[in-house]
């Protein structure tokens, strides 16, 4: 089973996937955690990559594509869960095709769907562990070991694009660019819409319930 997990900026895909991945048998690819594992590294994609993030632009098509597929040949025969990508119609068509030829499909798409004006607090509030990427919140999900990761140890940091600045324009490149992605899926008929402003157990609760697994 193959599903994307697509919504705006602090939606909660990155929440929700790693509590997915900790119950069931996927693998999580999420771009941005793949494109700022690079920019650490000074890879070529992660320089490159850079640039953009920063100001909260989408990096280019081509680059992304290149990286899903070398990672889908890797991972090839898991049950994989894509978040943050497709992000542009583009990217969704490439992704199709990618999978068609290795004879698999995107089983669900599932939209979090997401009151606009709670983005800026959940994502100024935003820390991430440097070390495994567990995501905490300064108030709603603050770590019982203060600036440390309970899970890890590691130091938790806040993302250099969770700035006011650079929020606005990542939710404007959202709804340019991801917007009519939504609408791709929604025509293809395996797009399911939930109520991302809820709890996080909730929401937990609802994908199980969309993508019919056992609790
Ligand atoms: P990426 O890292 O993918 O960022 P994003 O899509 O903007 O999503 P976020 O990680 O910010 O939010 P999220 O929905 O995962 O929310 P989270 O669970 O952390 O991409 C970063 C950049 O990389 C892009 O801007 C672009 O430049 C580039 N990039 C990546 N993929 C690309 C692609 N395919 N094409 C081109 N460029 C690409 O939650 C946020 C906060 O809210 C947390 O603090 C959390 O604790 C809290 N929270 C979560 N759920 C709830 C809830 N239900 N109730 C209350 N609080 C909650």
């Amino acid at each position: 089973m193959n599903i994307i997990l697509i919504g705006a900026p602090g939606s909660g895909k990155g929440t929700q996937a790693r509590r997915f991945i900790e119950k069931y048998n996927f693998v999580q690819l999420s771009t941005g955690d793949v494109l700022r594992a690079a920019i650490a590294q000074k890879t070529e994609t992660g320089l490159l990559a850079q640039g953009y993030m920063d100001q909260g632009k989408l990096v280019p098509d081509e680059v992304m594509i290149n990286l899903v597929e070398a990672y889908i040949v890797q991972q090839s025969g898991k049950s994989v869960i894509f978040d943050g990508f497709p992000r542009t119609v583009a990217q969704a068509m490439s992704l199709d095709s990618m999978l068609k030829k290795r004879a698999l499909k995107i089983d669900n798409v599932v939209y979090f769907k997401i009151n606009p004006q709670v983005l800026i607090k959940r994502l100024t509030g935003r820390r991430t562990c440097s070390q495994c990427g567990e995501i905490y919140h300064i108030e709603t999900k603050p770590s019982s070991k203060g600036h440390i990761c309970e899970k890890c140890g590691g130091s938790l940091a806040h993302r250099p694009d969770d700035r006011e600045e650079v929020i606005s324009e990542r939710f404007a490149q959202f709804e340019k660019n991801t917007g009519p992605t939504i609408e791709f899926y929604r025509q293809q008929g395996n797009l399911t819409e939930l109520d991302s402003n809820r709890d996080p157990n909730l929401v937990f609760e609802q994908i199980i319930k969309i993508l019919e697994l056992a609790n």
